[in-house]
């Protein structure tokens, strides 16, 4: 049903794309000869080149060659707000122009603020900062292995934490499963300390843990699977996460850095009522600057000070930009804002979520695919912000499974990475997992021109149709 001539529909694509972009090509040439394929992140870098942005304001960034586009990207999902709002930047602009300024390398006050205000909505201890959501996580395994003297980490396939040598594994290249290393030059026996386990199966981690358990640091994953397919975890999935390592005496992190503050202003282990040992926070909390956090216990954390006992201290104590005062402040003034408009804020954006997802399965379904598209599960959230389109080789019900994802005899990756992603910039539109994120600066108009766009694309393939 699905089944296009793909080769001739990305021909198609990739000439209108290379005659509107022009000053985008010059510029891909130019960073080529400094930087690795023209940029410094991999999937920002999309063939035969990528946009070059300019500017960029609520929903929408103008790249060089003057398309305003709208984007569900926005800043890795992170833009729960949109781009630059004016909550953070006059707040910045107010800072600056009161004497305060970059680093010092004094401890400041902003980050004790920050801090507060994530222990008002998450159900932890303590707080410590760092910049990226990769070296949080990387720390809060160091401190799983350091507090339980265990090595081994439970993982989901699929699961997605960022590039650190602890858990490269499985995220998304599927051969039988989710289950090989993901990277060259990682540490010797990682591979063999790394477990895999398959989201939301709850036989198969009763059975690493009967197997391992007593040898196993944590248990880390994704609530929100985001990488993987935009799935919630089940709720009894996560309740046994939770048996489990307690049992075991293991450690239980959730990563939370695409969920925390996307659902609620918050994280979503509160719609579960499921706390973890650790969480890991990233991009929202940053208000758009480099901001992550581990939180949790105090009895965990506090092994990254230096009078800890030798033999379990983790060098969670570096980084000459952590806590960086003017980062602080932009995530403080964010979080501040979603907290004291956390009604309106979340149930806008879920709403515009929710007929995003809907309208768009319908509309490439009537065209002949098998699309599902995920972002929601409503045992678990009201609404939903997140629109993951999957366009499936066999039809189902439902997305239900990272593997199901990475699976090319069942996803065609390649439809939505490739093609529909171009042919929705070719209209207008910077989508990513199919959608993206849907941001209280996306109106109902910009999500009815999406939405036709889908349409048109949907009539565009079906003419290529072998
Ligand atoms: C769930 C999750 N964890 C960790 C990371 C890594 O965060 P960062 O890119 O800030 O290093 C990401 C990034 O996308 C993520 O989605």
């Amino acid at each position: 049903m699905n089944g296009i001539d793909k080769q001739a529909l990305y021909s198609h694509l990739v000439e209108t794309y290379r005659n509107n972009h022009p000053r985008s090509y010059e510029l891909f040439q130019r960073a080529g000869r400094s930087l690795i394929k023209g940029g410094s992140h991999s999937i920002r870098l999309m063939d035969p080149f990528p946009v070059y942005d300019v500017r960029s304001e609520g929903a929408r960034v103008t790249d060089a060659d003057g398309h305003s586009i709208i984007d569900f990207w926005q800043g890795h999902f992170a833009n729960v707000l949109g781009h630059n709002p004016p909550i953070v930047l006059d707040g910045l602009r107010d800072y600056f122009a009161g004497g305060q300024g970059l680093l010092t390398g004094f401890p400041g006050m902003l980050q004790m603020e920050l801090a507060e205000i994530l222990l008002s909505r998450v159900k932890a201890e303590r707080v410590r900062f760092t910049t990226s959501g990769t070296l949080a996580t990387m720390y809060a395994v160091m401190l799983a292995r350091a507090y339980t003297g265990r090595s081994f980490v439970i993982k989901i396939g699929g699961g997605w934490h960022g590039a650190q040598p602890y858990l490269l594994k499985g995220i998304s290249h599927f051969r039988e499963g989710l289950d090989e290393l993901e990277s060259a030059g990682l540490p010797r026996h990682i591979d063999a300390s790394i477990l895999m386990t398959r989201f939301n199966d709850m036989e198969d981690l009763k059975s690493r843990f009967k197997k391992h358990g007593k040898k196993v640091a944590c248990l880390i994953l994704e609530p929100f699977v985001g990488a993987g397919g935009f799935l919630f975890a089940a709720p009894d999935y996560l309740r046994l996460a939770r048996e489990l390592t307690e049992k075991y005496g293991s450690l239980l992190i959730f990563d939370e850095v695409i969920s925390g503050f996307r659902f609620s202003a918050g994280g979503v282990q509160k719609f579960y009522g499921v706390s973890p040992d650790l969480s890991v926070f990233g991009k929202t909390i940053g208000g758009g600057m480099p901001v992550s956090a581990v939180t949790g216990r105090e009895d965990i954390l506090k092994l990254c000070c230096p009078d800890a006992p030798e033999a379990s201290r983790v060098k969670f104590e570096g980084g000459t930009f952590s806590a960086h005062p003017a980062a602080m402040l932009a995530g403080k003034l964010y979080l501040k804002y979603l907290i004291d408009n956390e009604d309106t804020v979340y149930s806008t954006i879920g709403s515009l979520g929710d007929r995003a997802r809907t309208e768009i399965e319908n509309i490439l379904r009537s065209h002949g695919f098998f699309v599902r598209c995920s972002g929601k599960d409503p045992s678990v959230v009201p609404s939903s912000s997140c629109v993951g389109v999957h366009f499936l080789n066999e039809d189902a019900e439902k997305v239900r499974s990272p593997e199901q994802v990475w699976n090319s005899r069942l996803a065609d990756f390649e439809m939505r990475e490739k093609l529909f992603k171009m042919a929705m910039l070719n209209e207008g539109f910077h989508v990513f997992h199919g959608y993206g994120a849907v941001s209280l600066a996306h109106s109902e108009v910009d999500i009815q021109a999406s939405l036709d766009a889908v349409d048109r694309i949907g009539r565009l393939f079906s003419s290529f149709r072998k």
